[in-house]
């Protein structure tokens, strides 16, 4: 009997996706989580106006939804002023990152990000072949300079930024985000990953016009919005890079029930106000039970907060062990120094008490060793 072959790309890589799920971790622990504080979802939930739509749209999932995602294009061009080729529709910004990194990445070329930084890119970047570089954070905040200095050493064809930052919390005004896309060099293309700037101060999305040639932007309705389980992110950029996306797509990738719920929500914007209020509480609760427990929490533009712990990385991976063991999920950075942290997703009231009920036996254990 022959074996299936797989490329040699695919088989020389690990078959590990970036992040252990917090259902698979509920089963390897034989129980649910109390709180679950990790992914950064919102868990003040969708607007009741898309969670309507969405039922609608359940009885009319014999349907293949809209290859063209035409209605909430055309939305989301009205609301950031654009033309709708300026816009393609995704599944999450996770999805789009793969087709991206599928259209500008060949075997060795090069793409810069943090290290540190979100994940999924890196994840990409290996399944397509190319050589990432990396450069240091610098203070907690991603170093914009740095990685345009990168991307001119190595004549990288893209470079990743999320402004704001996961996992850090930390965020750049948008005049740096701009002059960061006006030094790269030529032919290099800027992955800005917007997922969480629904939650951000005002001034941390830079101006830059749709049709800027070297910028794409990624947007999410899984973080503001409460719909991560929806899959819908959308890139926003000058409508040749956009038409790139019809390349290689899936043409179907779009779920029917979750471009009507996408598009009700986009038109809710006084529950994304409300979210906002909510989040901005939390993150202040949060801080509030850090600070109580002689911990820093780092300020934070974005649905969670990076708590320093103060000491190592093995420190934190013990207080992070403790939370989880008592039924808190949180996660934590993987990188020297930013891993001297946990973070802590938003929650509501009772998920944040759980956090706060856990936090000093996790610590009083680790701190034990
Ligand atoms: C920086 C960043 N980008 C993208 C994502 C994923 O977004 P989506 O759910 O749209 O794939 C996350 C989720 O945690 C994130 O933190």
């Amino acid at each position: 009997m022959t074996h299936p072959r797989l490329t040699p790309l695919a088989a020389s890589l690990p078959a590990t996706v970036p992040f252990v799920g917090p259902e698979a971790q509920e089963r390897a622990r034989g129980q649910a989580f109390i709180a679950r504080l990790g992914a950064n979802e919102s868990a003040f939930g969708p607007s009741p106006r898309a969670i309507a739509a969405m039922q609608t749209a359940a009885g009319e999932v014999w349907m293949y939804g809209d290859p063209e995602s035409h209605d909430l294009r055309r939305a989301l061009a009205a609301h950031h002023r654009t033309g709708i080729d300026n816009i393609m529709v995704g599944e999450g910004i996770d999805g789009l990152l793969g087709l991206l990194v599928r259209l500008y990445i060949g075997a060795g070329d090069g793409a810069v990000t943090s290290d540190g930084a979100y994940p999924t890119f890196n994840y990409h970047v290996a399944g397509f072949g190319g050589v990432l570089h990396k450069v240091p954070y610098a203070g907690d905040h991603e170093d914009p300079a740095a990685l345009v200095t990168k991307a001119h050493e190595t004549g990288a064809k893209l470079v990743y930024i999320a402004n704001p930052d996961n996992p850090m919390g930390s965020w750049h005004q948008g005049p740096v985000i701009a002059q960061m896309a006006a030094d790269l060099p030529t032919g290099c293309l800027l992955l800005l990953d917007e997922a969480y700037i629904d939650l951000a101060p005002d001034g941390t999305a830079p101006e830059i016009p749709a049709d800027t040639p070297n910028v794409i932007r990624l947007r999410t309705f899984s973080k503001g919005h409460g719909m991560a389980g929806a899959r819908v992110g959308y890139a926003i950029g000058a409508a040749d890079v956009i038409a790139g996306f019809n390349k290689v797509r899936n043409h179907f990738g779009m779920c029917r029930i979750s471009q009507a719920g996408a598009l009700a929500a986009l038109q809710d914007s006084a529950w994304m106000d409300h979210v906002r209020a909510a989040v901005a509480q939390s993150r202040a609760e949060i801080g509030r039970i850090a600070s109580a427990h002689g911990l820093t929490a780092l300020p934070s533009a974005t649905n969670f907060v990076t708590i320093d712990c103060g000491r190592d990385g093995a420190f934190a991976r013990a207080v992070l062990s403790g939370l989880v063991a008592d039924g808190v999920f949180v996660r934590m950075p993987f990188v020297a120094p930013q891993d001297r942290c946990i973070r802590v997703s938003c929650g509501t009231p009772d998920q944040i008490a759980a956090f706060a009920r856990s936090l000093p036996i996790a610590l009083g254990q680790a701190k034990m060793g």
